[in-house]
């Protein structure tokens, strides 16, 4: 078994790799922009780490772990037109640095080109991993519909949130460890199982982002801090506060609910101070250390040898404290 950095290299050879044709340049430059921004390629880390935990080709696993980061990066383009987010990575996001027909179009042909790279593996292992593939394409599209419809309600509960964030987001974790271990031709049993553990890690690793989203520094974080609040982000915390919020605390949420329009920094000020009152980082925090410690605990059932395991209980542990 080898560390993150190993796997990450592999990683960025193959996008550096990538040969993008000329034209049209507004629909391949973006593309290219975006995917030498960096970001922690933590779903092709896995899809890598995973295949040679369970004893697979690598060579095989680079394809596949380089589709699962394009197909991450096109749902990030579409994101950022759906949140109205101009700064991601650190840099402005395509539709500011371009425009939002730009971010749809580009976002579009890396849907494919991720298509078409995972696509390249053995005859006898496409149908099961094209099948894990898009199913969980339309689980990410449904949770970001429900992140987009609970923007305009107020009485999300902590179940709805937390399959939301299992649609938008851990299901592409558990789709990463799974087809590294399809690639290995490990039993089902071993798949499903390694894909259970992902997902737990998935829900603690969007947990982080949206506590980042309050409490992260914008220069590590690489995003624009207090969007979640200004877009009325039904996260953990938010739905919290709701639901623990009374008296003045009652009125003043209720009155940045209701706030759409302007005074945007004000009222990330003002939600900030009263997720600080209510206690809500320590209950993030609780929340966040709850999910990595499922995913340990899934850890322990998935076949894989003691150098491997101790590889990926390292990351989970790294994951839950992240700052990037
Ligand atoms: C951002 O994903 C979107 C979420 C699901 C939280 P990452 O935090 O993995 O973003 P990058 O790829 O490292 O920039
Ligand atoms: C992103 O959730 C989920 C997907 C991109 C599918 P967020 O909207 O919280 O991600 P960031 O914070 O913009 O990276
Ligand atoms: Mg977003
Ligand atoms: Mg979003
Ligand atoms: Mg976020």
């Amino acid at each position: 078994m080898h560390n993150y950095n190993h796997y990450l290299n592999l990683i960025n050879e193959a996008i550096n790799d990538i040969d993008y044709p000329q034209q049209p340049a507004h629909l391949y430059e973006p593309i290219a922009y975006t995917m030498a921004l960096g970001g922690k390629r933590v779903r092709p880390v896995l899809t890598l780490m995973t295949c040679e935990a369970m004893g697979g080709d690598l060579r095989q696993a680079v394809n596949v772990a380089l589709g699962i980061e394009l197909f991450h990066n096109f749902t990030l383009l579409h994101d950022d037109v759906m949140d109205r987010a101009d700064v991601r990575r650190g840099k402005p996001t395509v539709h500011r640095k371009w425009d939002d027909n730009v971010a749809i179009l580009s976002g579009d042909a890396m849907l494919t080109m991720a298509t078409q790279t995972v696509s390249r593996v053995d005859k006898d292992i496409l149908p099961d991993l094209l099948e894990l593939f898009n199913d969980t394409a339309m689980k990410i599209y449904e949770g970001q519909q429900y992140d987009m419809d609970y923007e305009n309600r107020n009485d999300v509960t902590v179940d709805e949130y937390i399959n939301m964030i299992r649609l938008k987001t851990s299901v592409l974790l558990g789709c990463a460890c799974k087809a590294g271990a399809l690639v290995a031709r490990t039993s089902p049993e071993n798949a499903d199982k390694v894909y259970e553990m992902a997902v737990n890690l998935g829900i603690a690793f969007q947990l982080q982002d949206d506590y980042l989203d309050v409490w992260g520094d914008p220069a590590t974080f690489g995003k624009e801090i207090g969007g979640d609040i200004a877009n009325n982000k039904k996260t953990y915390l938010l739905i919290n506060a709701i639901h623990h919020a009374a008296g003045n605390d009652e009125k003043t949420l209720k009155h940045w609910l209701a706030d759409n329009t302007s005074h945007k920094q004000e009222k990330i000020k003002a939600v900030t101070a009263l997720y600080e009152d209510l206690g809500l980082k320590d209950l993030a925090r609780n929340a966040i250390i709850n999910y990595s410690h499922k995913a340990l605990d899934l850890l322990h059932e998935v076949k894989m040898n003691y150098d491997a395991y101790k590889v990926f209980e390292s990351i989970i542990n790294q994951l839950a404290d992240r700052e990037r």
